[in-house]
């Protein structure tokens, strides 16, 4: 290693573990108690739309004379799903936000996402404790599922802004779930969901990180921190060499025109019999993506660290499965590496031999994903004999433009993993829709001296052209499932309450549903 990246990785490394001192984030910590109707301090209560109410606000309602209903119906306020009215000073109360439910019958998307935006409201609050009440006893872990919404809707990412003196601390302190039954759903927090909550923070630290501080190498340092002291679980990683070695000519190509060497991660999670085929999911890690010479406008390529989610959202759906000791084998592949431009980069028209064997033509260096993530689908099937092999990537502008911000795009050859994963989607709240991957598209992807190339003429569909070239890696009988996730990775306008702006950390839940619903032989 030359003299000058060795002493650029130490000085990454000292700015790493500097950082980590101080990132003491705003974050409220959860607790559960029995339910009651606390005399004062800061509430949480849900409102059904229309009248009569009922449970909480009825008694809050009586308690107060009236007022309660009548702040709502002054403020217009009228319980529809989604909606939030902050009411400060009421009666004996500093503080009573109102959380709308609507009409729709109570499952565990409508607690989180009530749950998600008491976290929202809590971030902003100056109370040192907010008391969410929840009476019905109705939902089995009700309390479990408020909370993971609570964890979710609090995120924040500060690490980077100052403490100005004289300004209040908000964000700080807890948030008492107030149920029928605190310790069953407080056990079931800790040991089945917060960890999922760990795994979506994880991703979204990663994401929000900017591209100076997580580029290969510090994002699997981060990936070690984050797992250790975790049971059951492997950290392997190939650096420039070990890619030599094994031909990865794709992944080494991607990452030639950057200082940041390319990495390789996978993290092996064992939580079952060791013969058994692991699920291995395979993420895009472009650390930031500039298009390389086929470079991108500046317009919003800041936005482009982002462009590593896939490889977070695997990291933290692996942590959510091991912290939660999951009966299942499972291993997260990363594939990282920098897009740069620069002398020493990758040129239109450059031919790549993958790892496969198989070559292709470079029609842009701004298709670069797709690069990495074929000689890391290569490598995870040699390595791994995956029983079901799931990529997911922030792979292209097509897709934001095809879905929007509502659905990630899900390729299958397999109709029965792309029924598991609408399911997973929909239960999640992570929701995937589903497109087509026709054979026509192998036509926009002939090299006239390669196997392939990159990419298509730019016009038609160009997430299922993107799609399709990974597929040219993946065995036909593999049951395996691309999620281009370009739209639903990074939040700029708000939709969900589970999900602030910014850095979404989507796939975390979506894996680890897809994972409890049909791996975990029918346990929940
Ligand atoms: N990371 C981008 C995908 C992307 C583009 C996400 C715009 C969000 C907004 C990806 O690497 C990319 O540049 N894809 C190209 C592919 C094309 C060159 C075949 C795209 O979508 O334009
Ligand atoms: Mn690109
Ligand atoms: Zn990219």
């Amino acid at each position: 290693m030359p003299r000058s990246r060795r002493l650029m990785r130490h000085a990454g490394i000292a700015l790493l573990a500097c950082l980590l001192a101080f990132a003491a984030e705003a974050q409220r910590v959860i607790e559960f108690e029995a339910y009651a109707v606390p005399d004062d301090g800061a509430l949480a209560v849900t409102v059904k739309r229309g009248v009569p109410q009922e449970g909480a606000f009825a008694e809050l309602d009586a308690a107060a004379g009236g007022a309660l209903g009548r702040a709502a119906a002054n403020a217009g306020f009228t319980g529809e799903r989604g909606t939030m009215l902050n009411l400060h000073g009421l009666g004996g109360y500093t503080q009573v936000i109102l959380v709308g439910t609507g009409e729709d019958p109570v499952s565990p998307r409508l607690l989180e996402d009530i749950g998600g935006l008491v976290g929202q409201a809590g971030v902003v609050s100056a109370a040192e404790t907010i008391q969410l009440l929840w009476p019905d006893a109705t939902i089995a872990g009700a309390g479990a599922h408020l909370a993971l919404g609570v964890e979710l809707g609090q995120y924040t990412f500060l690490q980077y802004r100052s403490q100005r003196p004289g300004q209040p601390v908000l964000g700080q302190g807890r948030v008492v779930v107030r149920v029928p039954q605190p310790q069953a759903d407080g056990r079931l927090w800790t040991q089945s969901w917060q960890p999922v909550a760990q795994g979506v923070r994880l991703a979204r630290d990663l994401v929000s990180e900017p591209a100076n501080v997580v580029y290969p190498q510090s994002f699997v340092e981060r990936a070690r921190l984050a797992f250790e002291g975790v049971p059951n679980v492997r950290i392997e990683v190939l650096d420039e060499r070990a890619m030599a070695e094994l031909g990865m000519g794709a992944m080494l190509a991607v990452g030639q025109g950057s200082a940041r060497p390319p990495r390789l991660l996978a993290i092996h999670y064992r939580g079952a019999a060791a013969d058994e085929a692991p699920l291995v999911f395979v993420g895009k890690g472009i650390t930031f993506d500039t298009g390389g010479i086929s470079i991108k406008p500046s317009q919003d390529m800041w936005r482009m660290k982002y462009d590593m989610t896939g490889a977070a959202s695997v990291t933290g759906a692996v942590l959510g499965l091991a912290k939660r000791r999951a009966p299942v084998n499972a291993v997260a592949v990363a594939a990282l590496a920098e897009n740069m431009p620069s002398g020493s980069a990758i040129r239109p028209g450059d031919v790549i031999r993958t790892m496969s064997g198989q070559t292709f033509e470079i029609m842009s260096t701004d298709a670069e994903g797709r690069m990495v993530l074929v000689d890391a689908i290569t490598w995870a099937q040699r390595e791994l004999k995956p029983a079901v092999l799931i990529d997911i990537a922030t792979l292209t502008g097509s897709q934001v433009t095809a879905l929007g911000d509502e659905y990630a795009g899900l390729f299958s050859r397999h109709d029965a993993l792309a029924g598991q994963l609408l399911a997973a989607g929909a239960a999640s709240g992570e929701e995937v829709w589903r497109l087509p991957l026709h054979p026509s598209y192998a036509k926009d992807l002939e090299s006239p001296i390669a196997d392939l190339r990159n990419g298509g003429s730019g016009r038609g569909a160009g997430a299922g052209v993107g799609a399709f070239f990974i597929g040219a890696w993946v065995a036909p009988e593999l049951p395996w499932a691309h999620l281009d996730i370009a739209s639903m990775a990074w939040r700029d306008a708000p939709l969900l309450p589970t999900v602030p702006l910014g850095a979404s950390g989507y796939g975390v839940r979506l894996l680890d549903r897809f994972v409890r619903d049909n791996f975990e032989g029918g346990s929940r």
